[in-house]
């Protein structure tokens, strides 16, 4: 018996960190960028094979995946099944890497032992716990439902579709997204101005609102304006980066419609809406600023769908 599961990568478009306070934001899964997570039979005893990094999990690990496996067993009495995952979406970098190979794995022991989206998602959550402490939940349900997302924590999620096809480049800056640092430093800048860092929040909260809309309606030059506005007020939270800022502004001048880091910030990834004819001159602008490496994603718009 082999089975097999798959997992994307997933970038925010906008609302990171206020999403932390409970505003919303809206997130799209990155299918170019994937896990695959296969289950087989074993011989002796459970056990992960993180192909990537040739590591291999059994049940006496203390690690995010092996509790994430136990908890949807319900036991710490494990099978004897061999998981072997592999992925392509870089570490580190804002990707949520680590939330697609944890969704990987739940979407395939899901099949085994018939939990729906939901209950998997949870799963998954509870695991993105270990690694990050407190996130939001944005990351986890993006890359398992592997679909758009308005998300607001604590709130029923909706899943959003666009009106025409959006582009977007990716560029990674190489550096690791430190991502709890990055929360933790937006935490203190709260703590320590409950009346700026709230009007940031709120700013961020209207941007994100007015990007649904634009996605909806297809008007791809509004939302690339709210892009751009979203990265200053990440800026003013002090998330962003010379390399960070040095991509942004290469991708307006080569014609992006809009640029704005994308996750937690402080390295990671930045992303830029590009219309199709602007995709090579961009990508070519950020490899040239310094990108370690440029992805292309779109986002299917239903208009398309209509064609068919
Ligand atoms: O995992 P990243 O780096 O894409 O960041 C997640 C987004 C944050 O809003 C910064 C944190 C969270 O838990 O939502």
């Amino acid at each position: 018996m082999i089975m097999q599961s798959s997992a994307p990568a997933k970038i925010i478009l906008c609302g990171e960190h206020a999403v932390v306070y409970d505003s919303p934001a809206i997130a799209i899964p990155v299918s170019e960028l994937k896990t695959i997570a296969k289950l087989e039979e074993a011989d002796d005893h459970f056990k992960i094979i993180l192909e990537n990094t040739q590591e291999t999990l059994t049940e006496s690990d203390r690690h995010p995946f092996i509790y994430l496996v136990k908890e949807m067993y319900n036991s710490s009495r494990l099978p004897k099944i061999q998981i072997s995952v592999v992925s392509t979406i870089p570490i580190s970098s804002g990707l949520g890497s680590g939330a697609s190979v944890a969704s990987a794995i739940a979407l395939l022991l899901g099949q085994v032992l018939c939990f729906d989206y939901a209950q998997i998602n949870e799963f998954v959550f509870h695991a993105e716990k270990h690694f990050h402490g407190q996130p939001s939940g944005i990351d986890n349900t993006v890359i398992v439902y592997q679909k758009p997302v308005y998300f607001r924590r604590n709130q029923p999620m909706t899943f959003i579709e666009a009106h025409t096809t959006l582009h977007f480049l990716i560029a990674d800056t190489g550096t690791p997204a430190p991502t709890k640092q990055a929360v933790a430093l937006v935490r203190s800048l709260y703590e320590a101005d409950r009346v700026g860092v709230p009007q940031i929040l709120a700013r961020i909260t209207d941007l994100v609102e007015r990007a649904r809309i634009q996605i909806s309606d297809g008007n791809l030059s509004e939302l690339g304006k709210i892009l751009t506005e979203n990265h200053g007020q990440l800026q003013q939270l002090s998330l962003s980066t010379p390399l960070l800022d040095q991509l942004v502004n290469v991708s307006l001048e080569h014609g992006a419609l809009g640029a704005k880091l994308s996750g937690g910030g402080m390295g990671g990834n930045m992303i830029a809406l590009v219309q199709p004819q602007e995709i090579e001159p961009v990508r070519k602008a950020m490899l040239d600023a310094g990108a370690k490496n440029v992805y292309h994603t779109k986002l299917e718009g239903r208009i398309n769908d209509y064609a068919h």
